[in-house]
Protein backbone atom coordinates (compact mmCIF):
# COMPACT_ATOMS: atom_id res chain seq x y z
CA UNK A 1 0.00 0.00 0.00
CA UNK A 2 1.14 3.52 -0.56
CA UNK A 3 1.89 6.28 1.79
CA UNK A 4 2.36 9.51 1.56
CA UNK A 5 5.67 11.25 0.89
CA UNK A 6 6.97 13.99 1.64
CA UNK A 7 10.17 15.26 0.66
CA UNK A 8 10.48 19.01 0.77
CA UNK A 9 9.32 21.40 2.77
CA UNK A 10 5.65 22.74 1.98
CA UNK A 11 5.35 24.50 -0.95
CA UNK A 12 9.07 22.87 -2.69
CA UNK A 13 10.52 24.60 -4.77
CA UNK A 14 9.34 23.58 -8.35
CA UNK A 15 5.66 24.05 -6.41
CA UNK A 16 6.57 27.40 -5.15
CA UNK A 17 7.89 28.66 -8.09
CA UNK A 18 4.51 28.20 -10.19
CA UNK A 19 2.32 29.49 -7.54
CA UNK A 20 4.72 32.88 -8.07
CA UNK A 21 3.73 32.93 -11.71
CA UNK A 22 -0.04 31.78 -10.42
CA UNK A 23 0.23 34.82 -7.81
CA UNK A 24 1.26 37.04 -11.15
CA UNK A 25 -1.04 35.87 -13.78
CA UNK A 26 -4.58 34.21 -12.36
CA UNK A 27 -7.39 35.44 -10.67
CA UNK A 28 -6.90 36.06 -6.88
CA UNK A 29 -10.69 35.60 -6.42
CA UNK A 30 -10.32 31.82 -5.90
CA UNK A 31 -9.71 30.37 -2.34
CA UNK A 32 -6.77 28.23 -2.43
CA UNK A 33 -6.43 27.26 1.25
CA UNK A 34 -2.97 25.67 0.66
CA UNK A 35 -0.41 25.86 -1.52
CA UNK A 36 -0.86 22.17 -3.52
CA UNK A 37 -0.16 22.42 -7.00
CA UNK A 38 -1.19 19.18 -8.34
CA UNK A 39 1.12 17.70 -11.23
CA UNK A 40 -0.57 14.14 -11.78
CA UNK A 41 -2.97 12.02 -10.09
CA UNK A 42 -3.96 8.11 -10.12
CA UNK A 43 -6.61 6.96 -7.87
CA UNK A 44 -6.60 8.80 -4.36
CA UNK A 45 -3.40 9.20 -4.76
CA UNK A 46 -1.96 12.90 -6.30
CA UNK A 47 1.73 13.86 -6.75
CA UNK A 48 3.03 17.53 -6.65
CA UNK A 49 6.19 18.65 -9.12
CA UNK A 50 8.47 18.29 -6.52
CA UNK A 51 7.90 14.79 -6.14
CA UNK A 52 5.64 14.49 -2.47
CA UNK A 53 2.61 12.75 -2.68
CA UNK A 54 -0.86 13.25 -0.81
CA UNK A 55 -3.61 11.12 0.32
CA UNK A 56 -6.36 12.89 -1.29
CA UNK A 57 -9.64 12.88 0.21
CA UNK A 58 -10.86 16.07 -1.63
CA UNK A 59 -11.42 14.49 -4.61
CA UNK A 60 -11.18 17.84 -6.60
CA UNK A 61 -14.18 19.03 -4.37
CA UNK A 62 -16.08 15.71 -4.76
CA UNK A 63 -15.54 15.46 -8.51
CA UNK A 64 -13.28 12.62 -8.82
CA UNK A 65 -15.65 10.09 -8.59
CA UNK A 66 -13.89 7.03 -9.86
CA UNK A 67 -10.73 8.24 -8.77
CA UNK A 68 -7.70 10.16 -10.15
CA UNK A 69 -7.02 9.25 -14.35
CA UNK A 70 -9.56 6.02 -14.00
CA UNK A 71 -7.97 3.84 -16.63
CA UNK A 72 -11.28 3.21 -18.21
CA UNK A 73 -12.44 6.75 -17.86
CA UNK A 74 -9.57 7.50 -19.82
CA UNK A 75 -10.33 5.23 -22.26
CA UNK A 76 -13.34 6.58 -22.85
CA UNK A 77 -12.28 9.66 -23.45
CA UNK A 78 -9.27 9.21 -25.69
CA UNK A 79 -11.69 6.88 -27.77
CA UNK A 80 -14.05 9.55 -28.11
CA UNK A 81 -11.19 11.96 -28.50
CA UNK A 82 -10.12 10.10 -31.75
CA UNK A 83 -13.58 10.41 -33.08
CA UNK A 84 -14.99 13.63 -32.54
CA UNK A 85 -14.33 16.97 -30.01
CA UNK A 86 -17.22 18.78 -30.25
CA UNK A 87 -19.98 19.79 -32.54
CA UNK A 88 -22.35 21.22 -30.69
CA UNK A 89 -25.40 19.66 -29.10
CA UNK A 90 -27.49 23.07 -29.66
CA UNK A 91 -27.62 22.38 -33.01
CA UNK A 92 -26.51 19.34 -33.93
CA UNK A 93 -27.32 15.49 -32.90
CA UNK A 94 -24.61 13.29 -31.77
CA UNK A 95 -24.14 9.94 -30.11
CA UNK A 96 -22.78 10.45 -27.03
CA UNK A 97 -24.81 13.03 -25.58
CA UNK A 98 -28.23 11.11 -26.86
CA UNK A 99 -26.87 8.04 -24.66
CA UNK A 100 -26.16 10.14 -21.66
CA UNK A 101 -29.90 11.62 -21.96
CA UNK A 102 -31.03 8.13 -22.39
CA UNK A 103 -29.14 6.46 -19.25
CA UNK A 104 -29.42 9.08 -16.93
CA UNK A 105 -33.19 9.60 -17.62
CA UNK A 106 -33.39 5.71 -16.39
CA UNK A 107 -30.99 6.19 -13.07
CA UNK A 108 -33.17 8.77 -12.24
CA UNK A 109 -35.44 8.12 -9.15
CA UNK A 110 -39.44 8.14 -9.71
CA UNK A 111 -41.68 6.10 -12.38
CA UNK A 112 -42.01 8.16 -15.47
CA UNK A 113 -40.35 9.94 -18.76
CA UNK A 114 -37.52 12.32 -18.09
CA UNK A 115 -36.03 14.93 -20.13
CA UNK A 116 -32.00 16.02 -20.03
CA UNK A 117 -30.31 19.29 -20.39
CA UNK A 118 -26.51 19.52 -20.68
CA UNK A 119 -24.55 22.46 -19.27
CA UNK A 120 -20.81 22.92 -18.51
CA UNK A 121 -20.97 23.22 -14.88
CA UNK A 122 -23.14 23.03 -11.04
CA UNK A 123 -23.93 26.12 -11.48
CA UNK A 124 -25.14 25.85 -15.07
CA UNK A 125 -27.29 22.67 -14.26
CA UNK A 126 -29.16 25.14 -11.44
CA UNK A 127 -29.13 27.59 -13.34
CA UNK A 128 -31.19 25.59 -16.23
CA UNK A 129 -33.50 24.51 -13.78
CA UNK A 130 -34.19 27.98 -12.30
CA UNK A 131 -35.09 28.98 -15.68
CA UNK A 132 -37.25 25.87 -16.49
CA UNK A 133 -38.87 26.36 -13.42
CA UNK A 134 -39.87 29.66 -14.19
CA UNK A 135 -40.50 29.04 -17.63
CA UNK A 136 -42.87 25.79 -16.94
CA UNK A 137 -44.92 27.52 -14.03
CA UNK A 138 -44.87 31.32 -15.21
CA UNK A 139 -44.90 31.52 -11.39
CA UNK A 140 -42.03 34.38 -10.45
CA UNK A 141 -41.09 33.48 -6.74
CA UNK A 142 -38.52 30.64 -5.66
CA UNK A 143 -37.59 29.24 -2.04
CA UNK A 144 -33.82 28.49 -0.82
CA UNK A 145 -32.64 27.57 1.90
CA UNK A 146 -29.64 29.75 4.21
CA UNK A 147 -25.86 27.87 4.58
CA UNK A 148 -27.03 27.01 0.85
CA UNK A 149 -25.04 26.62 -2.46
CA UNK A 150 -26.09 26.77 -5.96
CA UNK A 151 -23.22 28.32 -7.83
CA UNK A 152 -22.05 31.73 -8.68
CA UNK A 153 -23.45 33.02 -12.08
CA UNK A 154 -25.99 36.15 -11.58
CA UNK A 155 -29.02 33.24 -11.29
CA UNK A 156 -27.72 30.84 -8.97
CA UNK A 157 -25.86 33.36 -6.25
CA UNK A 158 -28.64 34.55 -6.18
CA UNK A 159 -30.21 30.79 -4.71
CA UNK A 160 -26.95 31.17 -2.88
CA UNK A 161 -26.68 31.95 0.80
CA UNK A 162 -23.64 30.45 2.46
CA UNK A 163 -21.36 33.29 2.92
CA UNK A 164 -21.32 37.10 2.32
CA UNK A 165 -18.37 37.26 0.86
CA UNK A 166 -19.95 35.31 -2.61
CA UNK A 167 -22.44 38.12 -2.84
CA UNK A 168 -20.83 41.14 -1.76
CA UNK A 169 -20.69 43.92 -4.35
CA UNK A 170 -22.71 42.22 -6.52
CA UNK A 171 -26.29 43.23 -5.74
CA UNK A 172 -28.79 43.45 -7.18
CA UNK A 173 -29.49 39.71 -7.70
CA UNK A 174 -32.44 37.61 -9.10
CA UNK A 175 -35.41 38.61 -6.93
CA UNK A 176 -38.17 37.16 -5.94
CA UNK A 177 -36.17 34.28 -3.88
CA UNK A 178 -36.77 33.92 -0.24
CA UNK A 179 -34.09 32.19 2.03
CA UNK A 180 -35.50 29.68 5.00
CA UNK A 181 -34.23 28.05 7.82
CA UNK A 182 -32.67 24.29 6.66
CA UNK A 183 -32.90 21.01 8.87
CA UNK A 184 -29.17 22.10 10.68
CA UNK A 185 -30.44 19.56 13.67
CA UNK A 186 -26.99 20.23 15.09
CA UNK A 187 -28.16 23.19 15.84
CA UNK A 188 -31.59 23.41 15.30
CA UNK A 189 -32.75 27.81 14.12
CA UNK A 190 -35.90 26.76 16.36
CA UNK A 191 -33.61 25.64 19.18
CA UNK A 192 -35.80 22.31 18.81
CA UNK A 193 -34.68 18.81 18.86
CA UNK A 194 -35.74 16.48 15.89
CA UNK A 195 -38.39 14.45 16.15
CA UNK A 196 -40.08 16.37 19.20
CA UNK A 197 -40.37 19.34 16.89
CA UNK A 198 -41.99 17.91 14.12
CA UNK A 199 -40.04 19.46 11.97
CA UNK A 200 -40.77 22.90 12.37
CA UNK A 201 -38.11 24.36 9.43
CA UNK A 202 -41.04 22.92 7.56
CA UNK A 203 -44.15 23.84 8.95
CA UNK A 204 -43.28 27.30 9.42
CA UNK A 205 -42.74 27.71 5.82
CA UNK A 206 -46.46 27.11 5.57
CA UNK A 207 -47.61 28.00 8.70
CA UNK A 208 -45.72 31.23 8.74
CA UNK A 209 -44.21 32.13 5.05
CA UNK A 210 -47.02 31.44 3.13
CA UNK A 211 -49.04 33.12 5.32
CA UNK A 212 -47.89 36.68 6.15
CA UNK A 213 -45.34 37.55 2.67
CA UNK A 214 -44.74 34.58 0.33
CA UNK A 215 -48.54 33.25 -1.59
CA UNK A 216 -47.17 29.96 -2.33
CA UNK A 217 -49.66 30.01 -5.40
CA UNK A 218 -47.05 32.55 -7.01
CA UNK A 219 -43.72 30.56 -6.24
CA UNK A 220 -42.42 28.47 -9.13
CA UNK A 221 -39.73 26.37 -7.42
CA UNK A 222 -38.42 25.20 -4.12
CA UNK A 223 -34.51 24.41 -4.33
CA UNK A 224 -33.04 22.06 -2.21
CA UNK A 225 -29.63 20.42 -1.98
CA UNK A 226 -30.40 16.66 -0.37
CA UNK A 227 -27.68 16.66 1.83
CA UNK A 228 -26.47 20.77 2.41
CA UNK A 229 -22.84 20.84 1.07
CA UNK A 230 -21.00 24.03 1.12
CA UNK A 231 -23.17 24.94 4.02
CA UNK A 232 -21.50 22.17 6.29
CA UNK A 233 -21.90 18.42 5.05
CA UNK A 234 -25.14 18.54 6.96
CA UNK A 235 -28.07 15.13 6.58
CA UNK A 236 -31.35 16.33 7.56
CA UNK A 237 -33.67 13.98 8.73
CA UNK A 238 -35.86 12.33 5.89
CA UNK A 239 -39.01 13.98 7.16
CA UNK A 240 -37.99 17.39 6.13
CA UNK A 241 -37.45 16.26 2.22
CA UNK A 242 -41.07 14.57 2.67
CA UNK A 243 -43.05 17.08 4.49
CA UNK A 244 -41.15 19.79 1.78
CA UNK A 245 -41.70 17.75 -0.68
CA UNK A 246 -45.80 17.12 0.53
CA UNK A 247 -46.34 20.98 0.42
CA UNK A 248 -44.61 21.82 -2.59
CA UNK A 249 -47.13 19.38 -4.29
CA UNK A 250 -49.79 20.96 -2.49
CA UNK A 251 -49.38 24.20 -4.33
CA UNK A 252 -47.79 23.18 -7.40
CA UNK A 253 -44.49 23.96 -6.94
CA UNK A 254 -41.75 22.13 -7.83
CA UNK A 255 -39.06 20.32 -6.14
CA UNK A 256 -35.50 20.85 -7.40
CA UNK A 257 -32.82 18.84 -5.83
CA UNK A 258 -29.75 20.34 -6.00
CA UNK A 259 -27.69 16.65 -6.19
CA UNK A 260 -24.29 19.07 -7.73
CA UNK A 261 -22.07 17.64 -4.69
CA UNK A 262 -24.44 14.71 -3.66
CA UNK A 263 -25.42 12.75 -6.61
CA UNK A 264 -24.20 10.48 -8.60
CA UNK A 265 -23.12 7.58 -5.99
CA UNK A 266 -21.68 9.50 -3.32
CA UNK A 267 -23.94 8.83 -1.05
CA UNK A 268 -23.95 5.21 -1.21
CA UNK A 269 -26.86 5.56 -3.51
CA UNK A 270 -26.94 7.03 -7.61
CA UNK A 271 -29.05 10.03 -5.97
CA UNK A 272 -29.21 11.21 -2.26
CA UNK A 273 -32.75 11.85 -2.46
CA UNK A 274 -33.18 8.50 -2.85
CA UNK A 275 -31.93 7.55 0.49
CA UNK A 276 -35.46 10.16 1.62
CA UNK A 277 -37.81 8.71 -0.70
CA UNK A 278 -38.62 11.70 -2.60
CA UNK A 279 -39.01 12.06 -6.19
CA UNK A 280 -37.62 15.62 -7.37
CA UNK A 281 -38.89 17.46 -10.60
CA UNK A 282 -35.93 18.51 -11.90
CA UNK A 283 -32.64 17.60 -10.49
CA UNK A 284 -28.98 19.49 -11.18
CA UNK A 285 -26.28 17.42 -11.34
CA UNK A 286 -22.31 17.98 -12.15
CA UNK A 287 -19.72 17.77 -10.47
CA UNK A 288 -18.78 13.18 -10.18
CA UNK A 289 -20.79 13.00 -12.87
CA UNK A 290 -17.62 12.97 -15.09
CA UNK A 291 -15.35 12.09 -12.87
CA UNK A 292 -13.25 15.28 -13.89
CA UNK A 293 -14.50 16.72 -16.91
CA UNK A 294 -16.85 19.30 -17.08
CA UNK A 295 -20.26 18.53 -17.27
CA UNK A 296 -23.02 19.38 -15.43
CA UNK A 297 -26.84 17.79 -16.16
CA UNK A 298 -30.93 19.26 -15.52
CA UNK A 299 -33.14 16.35 -15.68
CA UNK A 300 -36.75 17.20 -15.23
CA UNK A 301 -39.83 15.14 -15.90
CA UNK A 302 -40.57 14.76 -19.65
CA UNK A 303 -43.88 17.28 -19.08
CA UNK A 304 -42.46 19.89 -17.05
CA UNK A 305 -38.66 19.99 -19.29
CA UNK A 306 -41.86 21.38 -22.37
CA UNK A 307 -39.74 24.96 -22.90
CA UNK A 308 -39.77 26.01 -26.51
CA UNK A 309 -36.74 25.09 -28.98
CA UNK A 310 -34.16 28.32 -28.39
CA UNK A 311 -35.35 29.06 -24.51
CA UNK A 312 -32.27 27.76 -23.21
CA UNK A 313 -28.97 26.03 -24.48
CA UNK A 314 -25.21 26.35 -24.32
CA UNK A 315 -22.33 26.01 -27.24
CA UNK A 316 -20.50 23.45 -25.07
CA UNK A 317 -22.91 21.68 -22.82
CA UNK A 318 -22.82 17.87 -23.09
CA UNK A 319 -19.63 17.86 -24.62
CA UNK A 320 -19.09 14.60 -26.36
CA UNK A 321 -15.55 13.97 -24.66
CA UNK A 322 -17.53 14.75 -21.38
CA UNK A 323 -20.69 12.51 -22.08
CA UNK A 324 -18.35 9.43 -22.66
CA UNK A 325 -16.64 10.08 -19.33
CA UNK A 326 -19.95 10.20 -17.59
CA UNK A 327 -20.86 7.18 -19.27
CA UNK A 328 -18.14 5.38 -18.12
CA UNK A 329 -18.43 6.89 -14.58
CA UNK A 330 -21.67 5.27 -14.24
CA UNK A 331 -20.96 1.75 -15.97
CA UNK A 332 -18.03 1.92 -13.57
CA UNK A 333 -21.22 2.99 -10.58
CA UNK A 334 -23.29 0.22 -11.37
CA UNK A 335 -20.83 -2.71 -11.09
CA UNK A 336 -21.26 -2.24 -7.43
CA UNK A 337 -18.87 1.08 -6.91
CA UNK A 338 -21.98 2.05 -5.05
CA UNK A 339 -22.18 -0.84 -2.38
CA UNK A 340 -18.45 -0.31 -1.71
CA UNK A 341 -19.03 3.75 -1.10
CA UNK A 342 -21.37 2.67 2.28
CA UNK A 343 -19.12 0.24 3.69
CA UNK A 344 -15.77 3.02 3.33
CA UNK A 345 -18.35 5.46 4.24
CA UNK A 346 -19.60 3.33 7.28
CA UNK A 347 -16.23 2.89 8.51
CA UNK A 348 -14.86 6.46 7.76
CA UNK A 349 -18.20 7.12 10.14
CA UNK A 350 -17.29 4.70 12.63
CA UNK A 351 -13.09 5.76 13.09
CA UNK A 352 -14.04 9.08 13.23
CA UNK A 353 -16.86 8.45 16.40
CA UNK A 354 -13.72 6.89 17.53
CA UNK A 355 -11.93 9.65 17.67
CA UNK A 356 -14.45 11.87 18.98
CA UNK A 357 -14.69 9.60 22.09
CA UNK A 358 -11.06 11.13 22.81
CA UNK A 359 -11.31 14.49 21.11
CA UNK A 360 -13.24 17.08 22.99
CA UNK A 361 -13.58 19.62 20.06
CA UNK A 362 -14.86 16.74 17.67
CA UNK A 363 -18.70 18.00 18.03
CA UNK A 364 -20.83 16.03 15.34
CA UNK A 365 -19.46 13.38 12.72
CA UNK A 366 -22.47 12.96 10.45
CA UNK A 367 -22.69 12.00 6.87
CA UNK A 368 -24.18 9.46 4.29
CA UNK A 369 -21.65 7.37 2.14
CA UNK A 370 -18.74 9.15 1.74
CA UNK A 371 -19.78 12.32 2.00
CA UNK A 372 -18.86 12.98 5.72
CA UNK A 373 -18.34 15.92 7.82
CA UNK A 374 -16.93 16.28 10.80
CA UNK A 375 -17.68 19.25 13.05
CA UNK A 376 -15.59 21.00 15.45
CA UNK A 377 -16.21 22.88 18.95
CA UNK A 378 -14.93 24.61 21.74
CA UNK A 379 -16.87 23.32 23.48
CA UNK A 380 -19.50 20.33 23.27
CA UNK A 381 -22.47 22.06 25.34
CA UNK A 382 -22.49 26.01 23.70
CA UNK A 383 -21.35 24.38 20.54
CA UNK A 384 -19.13 27.50 20.04
CA UNK A 385 -17.92 26.85 16.54
CA UNK A 386 -13.86 25.96 16.75
CA UNK A 387 -13.25 27.76 13.02
CA UNK A 388 -10.17 27.86 13.84
CA UNK A 389 -8.33 24.81 14.64
CA UNK A 390 -10.14 23.54 11.67
CA UNK A 391 -8.23 25.40 9.63
CA UNK A 392 -5.50 24.33 11.38
CA UNK A 393 -6.09 20.61 11.04
CA UNK A 394 -6.86 21.35 7.95
CA UNK A 395 -2.90 22.64 7.64
CA UNK A 396 -1.23 20.14 9.38
CA UNK A 397 -2.80 17.14 7.38
CA UNK A 398 -1.57 18.70 4.49
CA UNK A 399 1.71 19.10 5.68
CA UNK A 400 1.24 15.22 6.83
CA UNK A 401 0.19 14.66 3.18
CA UNK A 402 -3.42 14.16 3.47
CA UNK A 403 -5.40 16.43 1.25
CA UNK A 404 -9.22 17.52 3.15
CA UNK A 405 -11.23 20.51 2.75
CA UNK A 406 -13.56 22.66 4.98
CA UNK A 407 -17.08 23.57 4.75
CA UNK A 408 -19.26 25.68 6.41
CA UNK A 409 -17.61 27.66 9.53
CA UNK A 410 -16.00 24.98 11.79
CA UNK A 411 -16.38 21.50 9.37
CA UNK A 412 -13.61 19.11 7.79
CA UNK A 413 -15.17 17.89 4.52
CA UNK A 414 -14.59 14.29 3.54
CA UNK A 415 -14.83 14.02 0.18
CA UNK A 416 -12.70 11.16 -1.48
CA UNK A 417 -13.19 9.36 -4.52
CA UNK A 418 -16.02 6.69 -4.45
CA UNK A 419 -12.76 3.80 -5.51
CA UNK A 420 -10.90 4.85 -1.64
CA UNK A 421 -9.88 1.95 -0.04
CA UNK A 422 -10.35 0.21 3.57
CA UNK A 423 -6.69 0.42 4.16
CA UNK A 424 -6.39 4.21 2.67
CA UNK A 425 -9.71 4.83 5.27
CA UNK A 426 -7.99 3.59 7.90
CA UNK A 427 -4.52 5.87 6.81
CA UNK A 428 -6.79 9.12 6.94
CA UNK A 429 -7.55 8.17 9.98
CA UNK A 430 -4.60 7.61 11.54
CA UNK A 431 -3.38 10.66 10.22
CA UNK A 432 -6.11 12.28 11.48
CA UNK A 433 -5.44 11.61 14.95
CA UNK A 434 -1.73 12.34 15.05
CA UNK A 435 -3.17 15.68 13.87
CA UNK A 436 -5.76 15.99 16.44
CA UNK A 437 -2.73 14.31 19.02
CA UNK A 438 -0.05 17.28 18.22
CA UNK A 439 -2.58 20.26 17.91
CA UNK A 440 -4.30 19.52 21.06
CA UNK A 441 -1.68 18.55 23.18
C1 LIG B 1 -24.73 21.76 -4.31
C2 LIG B 1 -23.94 22.54 -5.31
N1 LIG B 1 -24.58 23.17 -6.31
C3 LIG B 1 -23.92 23.89 -7.23
C4 LIG B 1 -22.56 24.02 -7.18
C5 LIG B 1 -21.86 24.84 -8.21
O1 LIG B 1 -21.09 24.00 -9.03
P1 LIG B 1 -19.96 24.62 -9.98
O2 LIG B 1 -18.84 25.08 -9.10
O3 LIG B 1 -19.57 23.45 -10.87
O4 LIG B 1 -20.57 25.71 -10.75
C6 LIG B 1 -21.84 23.40 -6.15
C7 LIG B 1 -20.40 23.54 -6.05
O5 LIG B 1 -19.78 23.33 -5.05
C8 LIG B 1 -22.55 22.64 -5.20
O6 LIG B 1 -21.94 22.02 -4.19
Amino acid sequence: MKAPQIKTFLPGPKAAELIAVDREFVSPSYTRIYPLVAESGEGVWIRDPDGNVFLDFTAGIAVCATGHCHPRVVEAIREQAGKLLHMSGTDFYYTPQIHLARKLASLAPGAGPRKAYFGNSGAEAVEAAFKLSRWHTRRELNLAFFGAFHGRTMGALSLTASRTIQKKHYNPLVPGITHVPYAYCYRCPYHLCYPSCGTACVTWIEDTLFRTTVPPEEVAAVFVEPVQGEGGYIVPPAEFHRELHRIARKYGILYVADEVQSGMGRTGRMFAMEHFSVDPDIIALAKGIASGLPLGATLAWSHIMNWEAGSHASTFGGNPLSCQAALATIELLQEGLMDEVALRGAELMTGLRELQQTFEPIGDVRGLGLMVGVELVKDRETKERAGALRDAVIQRAFQKGLLILGCGENVLRLCPALTIKREEVTLCLEILEAVFRELLQ
